[in-house]
């Protein structure tokens, strides 16, 4: 019997050891963790559960019989986070470089398989060569194998993918079927083709940090919802986003203690409008002020900074915020701001997330750019997401609400359930300037007279009280009473329920 026992221990040993100690000192070297140092970062101490640590390719070809590590390059199994049930595969790039075979996919869709069944998210630690290339056709087949199945959680369980090394070819098309990505900075990189074959192709020379590093899929692609520093950060990180989701389509985020009183006064947030309209303030101050200890998940925080997307909590309770930033662009909503607006309303209502929107919002971005680049299609994104979604919807008009924007940012007209305004708000088909240079064009030499016209239109729609009259706003609040509102409107909505009519499934503008 100790003879058997120590026989295990020898093979996890062996398990262990993935591709070599050699390999497992390069990649220290490179400043990236091993897939096992890193899971045990990403889960709770001692509470990871292996799989398939025996498992070795089936491929003979190009000698491969005489080299068949345990494992094969992707160590997988369960453990929890903060006592919440997950399921997690992080590929070994000490394995051949973490390619994948067609065992290393088997390995990876059974945890899919037992994440769909009982209900718990899926991490990817995502570090790998892309298909192995020894395996030809069988591993092209392992990758569709995973990538059937992320389209079938998608909406089931949150699915989140970490890229914390090279990932080519197929290796990231499953993450792109995931519900968040993330990358680590300096060591990881996202593309199809790498920068050989593109010089090849297109005779463009480029690194691979400037085609698919984080900065690249962070600012440029948006392809990545975030980046950090280094593989502990990252997997921290995670950690903290995890605690906002719920585990499944079926169940309701977690409620955390919280130590702030949800009806916490907030006098500062009285004069966060400037008294110029055309001056800009930061939406951040009132998305830290209304969130329980000042607590925000950003989402997607170097692209279209003109939107902002992310999570907090309020009264304990996870809610998705979506609010117009008129620091950058002055919160205009543009085809990058739409699209990343849309994903994140998606995302919010396939989880049962509420979503408290902020609105300061002069309009669609006009231009050529913007038409050529399919502005129509792209915002009707943002639309048709907020009109879709049936999860809570609170929206706080602080200032700007004009044109087709004002009916897009979860307006009374999408079934928004909580449509306040602040004083402030100026809810129009358009700024008064540009009214009156349309309705009073014969006057515009007379300076005089379009300052008066002006000041009428102003006095008649720069204001929340004539969408008040008819109902489109429900009520007009204090500043400095928008946690309390916000906090009330939330929990008087934990019973709603509503549904869309049954479809196959809708036809969202893609
Ligand atoms: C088998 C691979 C491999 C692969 C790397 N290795 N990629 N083995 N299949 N795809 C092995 C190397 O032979 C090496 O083995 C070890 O992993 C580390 O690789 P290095 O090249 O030494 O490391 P590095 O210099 O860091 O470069 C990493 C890399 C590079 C950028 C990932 O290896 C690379 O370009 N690999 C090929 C990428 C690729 O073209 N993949 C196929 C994409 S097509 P030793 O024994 O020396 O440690 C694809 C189609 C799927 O994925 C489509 C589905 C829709």
């Amino acid at each position: 019997m100790k003879d058997i026992l120590q026989e295990l221990e020898n093979r996890r040993a062996q398990a262990r050891l993935g591709g070599g100690q050699r390999r497992i000192d390069a990649q220290h070297a490179r400043g990236k963790l091993t897939a096992r140092e890193r899971i045990e970062l990403l889960l709770d101490e001692d509470s990871f559960e292996e799989f398939d640590m025996f498992v070795a390719h089936r491929s003979t070809d190009f000698g491969m019989e005489a080299d068949r590590p345990y494992g094969d390059g992707v160590v997988t199994g369960w453990g929890t986070i903060n006592g919440r049930l997950v399921y997690v595969f992080s590929q070994d790039f000490t394995v051949f470089g973490g390619s994948l075979s067609e065992t290393h996919a088997q390995k990876i869709c059974k945890i899919m398989d037992m994440a769909m069944q009982n209900g718990a998210p899926v991490i990817g630690l995502n570090d790998s060569g892309g298909a192995r290339i020894q395996e030809g056709v069988a591993s092209l087949a392992g990758y569709a194998d995973v990538f059937q199945r992320n389209i079938m959680a998608s909406g089931v369980v949150p699915q989140i993918s970490v890229i914390m090394g090279p990932c080519a070819g197929g290796a990231v098309y499953s993450p792109a079927m995931t519900d968040f990505i993330f990358m680590v900075k300096d060591t990881s990189y996202m593309f199809v083709t790498g920068p050989d074959v593109v010089k090849t192709v297109t005779n463009e020379v480029v690194t691979a940090e400037q085609l698919g590093g984080a900065s690249t899929h962070t600012k440029k692609s948006s392809v990545a919802d975030g980046a950090f520093e280094d593989d502990v950060e990252a997997l921290t990180e995670i950690r903290r986003l995890f605690d906002f989701l719920p585990l499944n389509n079926r169940d309701k985020a977690p409620v955390r203690p919280f130590f702030d009183d949800p009806a916490r006064i907030e006098e500062s947030l009285d004069t966060l409008i400037p008294d110029n309209p055309n001056q800009p303030y930061d939406m951040k101050e009132l998305i830290v002020k209304v969130a329980d200890e000042g607590d925000f998940y950003e989402i997607q925080r170097d692209f279209a900074g003109n939107i902002i997307t992310g999570f907090i909590r309020i009264e304990g309770r996870t809610v998705g915020v979506v609010a117009n930033q008129p620091m950058v662009l002055a919160g205009c909503l543009d085809i990058d701001s739409s699209r990343k607006g849309a994903r994140f309303v998606r995302f919010c209502d396939a989880f049962e997330i509420p979503i408290l929107t902020f609105v300061d919002v002069p309009g669609f971005l006009p231009g050529t750019g913007q038409e050529y680049g399919g502005v129509i299609k792209h915002g009707a994104k943002l639309l048709f997401a907020y009109g879709e979604a049936t999860v809570p919807k609170v929206t706080v008009i602080t200032r700007k609400a004009y044109g087709g924007a004002y009916d897009v940012m979860a307006s009374k007209h999408l079934r928004g359930d909580f449509n306040y305004a602040w004083p402030t708000a100026e809810i129009a088909v358009m700024g008064a300037k540009g009214a009156v240079e349309i309705l009073y064009r014969s006057e515009l030499g007379d300076a005089d007279k379009i300052a008066a016209r002006t000041k009428d239109y102003e006095d008649r729609f720069a204001n929340p009280f004539v969408a008040a009259e008819k109902g489109f706003i429900d009520e007009v609040i204090r500043p400095h009473s928008t946690r309390k509102r916000v906090a009330r409107a939330f929990a008087s909505l934990r019973t709603k329920q509503l549904s869309n009519p049954w479809k196959k499934h809708d036809n969202i503008p893609l």
